[in-house]
C-alpha cells in the first residue's frame, strides 16, 4: 500500500487549506501533491509554513507548483533559489507518490507522479461507491429555488435553463451530502386569479381542465392557457368585467370560501401540467417541493413590520418601500423594492423579502440559491441587501442568485414561435426528441421502433439537458435540435455512446468481479492521461458546488471521454495479455462508472446501450 499519508495531509490541512477525504479514505493525487509541496516549504522556510502551494494539474508534467514566485516575492527571496530548495527538499523527502520533480522558467515546480500512485487510485475509486469523491457539502443546509413556473400559464422556453440547471445543482451538492431543500416557488398568487376565477363563474362552459380537450385538442393547446388568453382579453375589452374581477381578487385575498376553492382547483390544474414537464426532463422536483408564493402570505404583514421597526423600509406617500443604499437607477435616485403598494397590496418583491427571513430564520439555511435568468439580477440584489439590512442574511449565510442567459432561437434572437409566441417547452422537447430519433435510428437501423423510441427519448431530453449545462450559464445559448443531438462533438449524445461504447466493451470482458489491478505496471502516455483525469473528478465537483457552474461539469466528462478514446485507440484492452488487460479494464470500468455519475450529477440518463 502506497502511503497516500495522513501524515502528508495533516500538515496541508494545517495550513489552513482542508483538502477533500472521500468516507472512504481515497485522497486525490492533486491533494497529496500540494500536501507534499506544502510540506517542503514549511521545512525549506519555516516562515512561509502555510502558504498556499499552488498546485495545478499540468501539460509539462503530472503536475505543477507555482508557489515559489509569489512566495519569492513576499519574502524577499530569489525565486529560482526558493524553488530549488523546495526540487532538492522533494527529492530528499523520497515519498512514494512523487516520482520526479523538476524546475522549469523562473521557479515553477513541474511534478511527476509514480504509476503506482496512479494505479493505486484507480483501484481505490473502484472500490468506493462514491468513486472516491468525498462529502465536502455535508452538514450545509442549501435552499434552491428553482423553476418556479407561473400557475395558469404554460411552462415555456423561460422555464427551461431554470429547471435543468437548478436539478443538476440540487443533485451536485446533495451527492457532496449537503441537506438540500428544493423549492419549487410557483406563482400562485397575484391579481390574475381575479380575472380568470370570475369568467370561470360567468362562463360555465369553457373548458379550463386539460382532460376536458380532445386528444388532438390537447396535444397542441393547454386548456389553462387558453382561459387565461380569454379572460385577460374580456379583462381589457370590458370595463364592468375588470370592476368584477377586481372584486374577485379581494375577495380571494379575504378567504371568501368559494373563491378560494376555485383558486386552489386551478392551482391543482396547473400543478399536473407542471408535474407533465417534470417526470419528462427526469427532475427530481415534485408536488413536496411546490412552495409557491402564496405560502407566504401569512407572513407578509410581520415582514412589513419587522423592516419598518428597523427603519429599513419607508413611507413613501403610502407606499412602503426599501431604498436603497447600494443602487442608484438611471436618474440617480435610490432604486427601490416596493414592500407594500399604496393600496395595501402585496407583489413579487414583497413575497421575496418574506420568503429570504423565511428560509433564514426559520429553516436555518447556511446557503441560498435562487436559479433565475439575468434579467431578473437587480431585483436579487435588492432583497439581499435588505435581508442584510434587516439583519436576517448575517456572514454565516451565503447567498446567490444563480443567473443565466437566454435560450436563442434559429436567428439568434430570444426564442419566439414562428407567429411571435412564447415557445411550449413540450414542443421543444419534442422537437429534441425527433432530431434524436433521426440520429438514433441510423445507428441502429435494425433495432425495432419501440427500443428506438425509448432511447431517442433518453437521447433526446440527455441533449437538450446537455447543451443548456455545457455552455457557460450566464451566456446564452442556440436551441440547436440537430446540432444538440450530432453523435460527434461537445453533445449529450455523444457522452451517452462514450459511455455504451464502454459499457459495451466491459460486456465482452465478462469476469468483471475479478479485475484486479497491478500498481507495479508501468503506464503508457494515453492511460497516465486518462488516469489522472480520473483522479480529478471530486475536484471538478467541489468547483461546480462553489462556483455553481455545472459547464465544469460537463467539460471534465468530454474531456474525459476524448482521453479514453484516446487510451482506447492506443491501447488495446480485451486482448491485451494479463496483468495489463486488468489494469486497462479497470481504467475502462472506472472510467464508465464516473461517465454514468458525471452524468446522473448533469440529470442527464446514461444508457448501456444507444
Ligand atoms: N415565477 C417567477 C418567474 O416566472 C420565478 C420565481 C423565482 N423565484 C423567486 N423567489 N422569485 O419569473
Amino acid at each position: 500500500m502506497l502511503a497516500r499519508g495522513p501524515e502528508i495531509l495533516g500538515a496541508y490541512r494545517r495550513s489552513g487549506k482542508e483538502f477533500q477525504v472521500s468516507p472512504a479514505g481515497v485522497v486525490p493525487l492533486l491533494g497529496s501533491v500540494a500536501a507534499a509541496v506544502s510540506e517542503a516549504i514549511g521545512r525549506v522556510r519555516p516562515d512561509l509554513a502555510g502558504a498556499d502551494p499552488i498546485v495545478r494539474r499540468s501539460d509539462r508534467a503530472d503536475f505543477q507548483s507555482n508557489a515559489a514566485l509569489p512566495l519569492a516575492k513576499k519574502s524577499g527571496a530569489k525565486p529560482a533559489e526558493l524553488a530549488e530548495s523546495l526540487v532538492w527538499d522533494l527529492d530528499a523527502a523520497g515519498l512514494e507518490v512523487v516520482e520526479s520533480v523538476t524546475l522549469s522558467g523562473p521557479g515553477f515546480l513541474n511534478i511527476v507522479v509514480t504509476d503506482a500512485a496512479i494505479w493505486s487510485q484507480v483501484s481505490a475509486r473502484l472500490a468506493d461507491d462514491r468513486l472516491g469523491v468525498a462529502a465536502d457539502a455535508a452538514g450545509q443546509r442549501v435552499v434552491i429555488d428553482y423553476s418556479g413556473p407561473n400557475v395558469a400559464k404554460e411552462m415555456h422556453v423561460g422555464h427551461l435553463r431554470t429547471t435543468i440547471i437548478g436539478d443538476s445543482l440540487a443533485r451536485v451538492l446533495d451527492f457532496l451530502g449537503a441537506d438540500v431543500i428544493r423549492a419549487n416557488h410557483l406563482g400562485d398568487w397575484g391579481t390574475q386569479f381575479g380575472m380568470l376565477i370570475q369568467y370561470i363563474d360567468e362562463h360555465p362552459e369553457t373548458p379550463w381542465h386539460q382532460d376536458e380537450l380532445t386528444d388532438r385538442q390537447a396535444s397542441a393547446v393547454s386548456a389553462l392557457d387558453m382561459l387565461y388568453k380569454a379572460a385577460r382579453t374580456r379583462f381589457d375589452a370590458d370595463q364592468e368585467f375588470a370592476d368584477r374581477a377586481r372584486r374577485r381578487v379581494v375577495a380571494l385575498q379575504t378567504g371568501d370560501e368559494s373563491t378560494v376553492a376555485r383558486w386552489k382547483e386551478i392551482v391543482a390544474e396547473s400543478e399536473k401540467a407542471f408535474a407533465a414537464i417534470y417526470d419528462r426532463l427526469g427532475v427530481l422536483l415534485t408536488s413536496g417541493d411546490y412552495v409557491g408564493e402564496s405560502f407566504y402570505n401569512p407572513m407578509l404583514a410581520d415582514t412589513v413590520t419587522e423592516l419598518l421597526d428597523k427603519t429599513v423600509a419607508i413611507d413613501s406617500d403610502g407606499a412602503i418601500v426599501v431604498a436603497s443604499q447600494d443602487v442608484t437607477g438611471p436618474d440617480d435616485t435610490p432604486a427601490v423594492l416596493m414592500v407594500r403598494k399604496s393600496d395595501g397590496g402585496y407583489g413579487y418583491d414583497s413575497t421575496d423579502l418574506a420568503t429570504i427571513r423565511y428560509r433564514i430564520t426559520s429553516l436555518h439555511a447556511d446557503r441560498l440559491l435562487y436559479v433565475t435568468d439575468s434579467r431578473q439580477a437587480l431585483h436579487f440584489q435588492l432583497v439581499f441587501e435588505a435581508a442584510r439590512r434587516a439583519g436576517w442574511l448575517t456572514d454565516a449565510v451565503t447567498v446567490d442568485h444563480v443567473a443565466y442567459g437566454t435560450v436563442l432561437g434559429p436567428d439568434g434572437k430570444p426564442f419566439k414561435t414562428r407567429a411571435g409566441g412564447t415557445v411550449r417547452l413540450m414542443d421543444l422537447l419534442d422537437d429534441a426528441v425527433t432530431a434524436a430519433r433521426t440520429v438514433v435510428t441510423e445507428k441502429n437501423p435494425d433495432l425495432p421502433a419501440a427500443e428506438l423510441d425509448a432511447i431517442a427519448e433518453q437521447a433526446g431530453i440527455g441533449a437538450v439537458k446537455y447543451a443548456d449545462l455545457s455552455t457557460s450559464r450566464i451566456k446564452d445559448y442556440t436551441f440547436d435540435p440537430a446540432r444538440m443531438t450530432a453523435f460527434t462533438g461537445n453533445t449529450g449524445v455523444y457522452l451517452q455512446y462514450a459511455h455504451a461504447r464502454i459499457c459495451s466493451i466491459l460486456r465482452k470482458a465478462e469476469d468483471l468481479d475479478g479485475i484486479s489491478v497491478d500498481p507495479s505496471i508501468t503506464l503508457g502516455p494515453a492511460e497516465r492521461e486518462l488516469g489522472l483525469t480520473l483522479d480529478g473528478y471530486g475536484t471538478v465537483i467541489d468547483e461546480v458546488a462553489t462556483t455553481l457552474e455545472p459547464h465544469r461539469l460537463a467539460g471534465y466528462l468530454y474531456e474525459l471521454a476524448r482521453a479514453f478514446t484516446a487510451f482506447y485507440d492506443t491501447c488495446p484492452v480485451l486482448t491485451a495479455p494479463e496483468p495489463v488487460r486488468g489494469n486497462r479494464l479497470a481504467l475502462s470500468q472506472l472510467t464508465a462508472r464516473t461517465l454514468g455519475h458525471g452524468l446522473g450529477l448533469l440529470g442527464i440518463a446514461a444508457p448501456e446501450r444507444l
